[in-house]
C-alpha cells in the first residue's frame, strides 16, 4: 500500500540526496532558490518523477542538465499539486537521475510562519520557522513527501539573521560570534549545513531569527555535542531550564537503545505561536517557550523529543496510518526513562496524566470512531492533522506497557526493545512489520511462554478497536496523585462552605509540584462545577488566575468554565479569552507592564477555544477573528474546526 497522503511516485523512483541553495527574504516573506536532487530509479522504465508541492512557484526544471517541460496538477486541498517531471527518455532500474529545480515559496505555504518583530520575545527582529510534520514539507520544497523515503541533504542558506536547520551547522560555527560577526538584521550571511544521516521529509526544518547559542555539558567519551538556541533575550533562561536534564537523558537513552547517530542534539526555543510543545527535527528539537517555567517541571517534553531520535527519526513510521509507531513508542520510552532516572511512581503518574487526555480525546472522536483506532486506515487524500490527538500517544504507550507486563516485565522486554531499534534503525516500517519482528524476536530469543503471552493479546482490539476505553484496563502506580486527589476531595466537600479562608491556604500546594497541581485541577473537573466564590478563591489563593505556568492556567480555566451556563463560566471566559490571545497583562507574574503572549501551542489554544465556544460563542468568534493571523496556519485550521454539536466554529 502506498502512502495515502502523497501523490509522488516514490515506489518507482526515490530521493537519495538534496542540495539546497536558498535565500530567505523577510520583506517578501519568501524562500527562493535551487534544489538539486539525486534520485534512484527503482522501477523498470520509469518515464517521469512526480513530486509533492503546495503553493510553490516553479521557475525551471532540468533533468540531467536538460531543461524539461513540467506540469503542475490541480491543487488537492490536502495533498497539494503533483509536480510531473517527464524524463527525456525512460529511466532504467538502478540508474540515478539528477534533477534541478528553481522555485520560490509563497505566503500561502503552510510549512512556514513568518513573524513580525512584534511577535518575538526581543521585539527587534522578525522571525521565521518551519513545521513540516506531517505533510507540509511540500510547501517548503518540491519533494516526495512521505516518511517512507529517507534522504541526506546539504544546504547553503543566506539571510540577514542567524539560521538553523535540521542538520549540522558547518559554518559559521555555533560557538563563534553571532552571525559571523556581521551586523544582525542588515548583513547577508550564508550558513552552510550538512545532514549526513538519511531523514524523512517531515524532519526538514529551518528557523531564522536573532538567535544565540549556549553549549550544554556533554558526558565524557561522547561523539556528539548538545546546546540550546533561543532569541538573545531568552537564551540564558533556556540554558538554565534545560542544562540539568538534556544530556543526562540522552545518555540514558543510549543505554537502552543504541548510540545517538545525529552528531548534534540542540534545542531551539521558538516564539509563542509555535503550535506544538516540541518537534523532533533532526539535530535540533524545536520547543515552545511555554516550557520556560523557571522550575524545570516541563522537561518531560524534551525527554519526549530526545526519545524520537531513535523512535521516529531512526525507526520511522511508513506513513500516517502507522503514526502510532512514532508517538506510542516514544511516549512509552519517555516514561520508562522516568522510571529509570526517577522512580516507578513517576512513570505511573505520567500514564495517569495521559489517561485523562486519552479519555477526553476518545470522547471528542465519538462521531469519528475511525480516529479512535490506534492504526488508522486513512483514505487517499484524507488530512492526517484531522486525526491528530493523544490517541496514538496514549493508546500506543498503554499497548506497549501491556505487552511488557504480559511478557513478564522489563527484564524480558528491554532486550527486545534494543533489538527492535537495532533491527529497524534507518528504516521506515508498518505496524505489521513491527508485529512480525516482535514475534520473531521471542520465537528466537524467548521461551514458549513468551510466544504464548503474545498470542494471548487481543491484537484486533488494540490495533483496530474503537470506543471510549482501552481494550482492557491498565493499572498505574498512582502514589504521586494521592495528595492531589485528597486536596480535590476537600474542595468538593467544601462546596457549600462559607469559611473558605479558614479551610484553604496557599500552603496547601507546598508539597505539590506543577504536575501534581495539574492532577489536582483535573480531579476537580471530574466533580460537578464549583460555585463562583469557590472558583475565585481558588484562583486567588493558589494564584491559578495569574500563574505564568500555562499547563496550570489551562486547567484552572477548564475548572472555571466547566458548567457553560454558570456565572463563573461567563466571567472567566473573558479572562481565558484574553489569556489565550495574549491580551492580558499578567499580574503577579513578574511580567507587569509587558503585554502577554499568544498561547499558540495547540494543546492550550484548542481546548480554550472549545470551552469558550460552549460558554459564549460570540466571544470565541470575536476573539479568534481579531487575532487569527497571530496563530500558526496549522493551529488556525484546527481551531476553525472546533466542533460543537456538529457545527464548525468558522464555516468555510
Ligand atoms: N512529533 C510531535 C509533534 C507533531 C506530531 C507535529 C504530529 C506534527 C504532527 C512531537 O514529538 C510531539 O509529540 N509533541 C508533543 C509533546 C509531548 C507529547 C510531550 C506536543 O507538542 O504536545
Ligand atoms: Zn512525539
Amino acid at each position: 500500500m502506498a502512502d495515502p497522503t502523497s501523490q509522488s511516485n516514490y515506489l518507482l523512483i526515490a530521493t537519495r540526496h538534496l542540495s539546497l541553495e536558498w535565500t530567505l527574504d523577510f520583506l517578501t516573506r519568501t524562500v527562493r532558490g535551487t534544489v538539486v536532487y539525486e534520485l534512484e530509479v527503482k522501477g523498470n522504465e520509469v518515464a517521469e518523477v512526480i513530486l509533492d508541492t503546495a503553493d510553490l512557484v516553479i521557475d525551471s526544471i532540468h533533468v540531467d542538465g536538460d531543461s524539461v517541460a513540467f506540469t503542475l496538477g490541480v491543487k488537492h486541498t490536502v495533498m497539494g499539486s503533483a509536480l510531473h517531471i517527464p524524463f527525456p527518455c525512460p529511466a532504467t532500474k538502478g540508474a540515478s537521475v539528477k534533477l534541478t529545480i528553481e522555485y520560490e515559496t509563497t505566503t500561502d505555504c503552510t510549512a512556514l510562519q513568518w513573524l513580525d518583530k512584534e511577535q518575538t520575545q526581543g521585539g527587534k527582529f522578525p522571525f521565521l520557522f518551519s513545521q513540516c510534520q506531517p505533510i507540509y514539507a511540500r510547501s517548503l520544497v518540491p519533494i516526495q513527501d512521505t516518511p517512507s523515503v529517507k534522504f541526506t541533504y546539504n544546504a547553503r542558506v543566506t539571510a540577514v539573521l542567524p539560521i538553523l536547520m535540521s542538520a549540522i551547522l558547518i559554518s559559521p560555527p555555533s560557538t563563534g560570534p553571532p552571525h559571523d560577526g556581521r551586523k544582525i538584521g542588515q548583513d547577508q550571511v550564508t550558513y552552510v549545513f550538512q545532514q549526513p544521516v538519511p531523514i524523512p521529509s517531515y524532519l526538514l526544518a529551518i528557523a531564522s531569527g536573532n538567535l544565540r547559542y549556549r553549549p550544554l555539558p556533554v558526558p565524557k567519551g561522547k561523539d556528539w555535542t548538545s546546546g540550546v538556541w533561543a532569541e538573545e533575550e531568552l537564551v540564558d533562561a533556556a540554558e538554565w531550564e534545560f542544562k540539568e536534564d538534556t544530556t543526562k537523558f540522552l545518555e540514558a537513552e543510549e543505554k537502552i537503545t543504541m548510540p545517538y547517530r545525529f552528531g548534534v542534539y540542540d534545542l531551539l526555543v521558538l516564539p509563542p505561536s509555535f503550535p506544538y510543545g516540541g518537534m523532533e527535527n533532526a539535530c535540533v528539537t524545536f520547543v515552545t517557550p511555554t516550557l520556560l517555567t523557571g522550575d524545570r517541571t516541563l522537561v518531560d517534553v524534551v525527554v519526549h523529543e530526545i526519545t524520537h531520535s531513535w523512535f521516529g527519526n531512526g525507526v520511522t513510521h511508513a506513513d500516517a496510518c502507522h503514526f502510532w509507531l512514532n508517538e506510542g513508542w516514544t511516549t512509552y520510552i519517555e516514561r520508562l526513562l522516568q522510571e529509570i532516572l526517577q522512580t516507578p511512581a513517576h512513570r505511573g503518574f505520567s500514564f495517569l496524566i495521559g489517561s485523562k487526555m486519552l479519555y477526553d480525546d476518545l470522547k471528542l472522536y465519538e462521531s469519528r470512531p475511525s480516529y479512535q483506532r490506534l492504526q488508522i486506515a486513512f483514505e487517499y487524500g484524507e488530512n492526517p492533522d484531522d486525526a491528530y490527538s493523544s490517541v496514538p500517544y496514549e493508546k500506543g504507550a498503554n499497548f506497549l506497557l501491556h505487552i511488557e507486563r504480559t511478557l513478564g516485565g522489563l527484564d524480558v522486554f528491554l532486550p527486545y526493545v534494543k533489538n527492535y531499534v537495532q533491527t529497524f534503525m534507518g528504516k521506515s516500517i508498518t505496524t505489521q512489520q513491527w508485529k512480525d519482528h516482535l514475534y520473531a524476536y521471542y520465537r528466537e530469543h524467548g521461551t514458549r511462554d513468551n510466544v504464548e503471552a503474545l498470542d494471548s493479546l487481543n491484537w484486533d482490539a488494540w490495533l483496530h478497536g474503537e470506543g471510549l476505553t482501552l481494550p482492557i484496563p491498565v493499572d498505574y502506580d498512582v502514589t504521586l496523585a494521592h495528595q492531589s486527589n485528597l486536596l480535590a476531595d476537600r474542595w468538593d466537600k467544601a462546596r457549600t462552605a462559607t469559611n473558605l479562608h479558614e479551610l484553604f491556604k496557599a500552603s496547601d500546594l507546598q508539597e505539590l509540584n506543577a504536575n501534581q497541581i495539574v492532577v489536582f485541577l483535573e480531579r476537580l473537573q471530574s466533580y460537578p462545577a464549583l460555585p463562583k466564590v469557590h472558583i475565585s478563591f481558588l484562583g486567588s489563593t493558589y494564584s491559578f488566575a495569574t500563574t505564568p505556568n500555562a499547563e496550570i492556567r489551562l486547567r484552572f480555566y477548564q475548572v472555571a468554565l466547566l458548567d457553560p451556563q454558570s456565572d463563573a463560566a461567563r466571567q472567566y471566559a473573558v479572562d481565558a479569552a484574553a489569556w489565550v490571545v495574549g491580551e492580558e497583562t499578567p499580574k503577579g507574574s513578574g511580567e507587569e507592564g509587558r503585554k502577554g503572549v499568544i498561547k499558540g501551542r495547540m494543546k492550550f489554544c484548542r481546548p480554550i477555544f472549545r470551552a469558550l465556544y460552549t460558554v459564549d460563542a460570540e466571544l470565541a468568534l470575536r476573539t479568534y477573528r481579531r487575532h487569527k493571523l497571530a496563530f500558526h496556519p496549522i493551529a488556525r485550521n484546527l481551531i476553525e474546526k472546533v466542533r460543537i454539536g456538529g457545527a464548525f466554529m468558522i464555516r468555510r
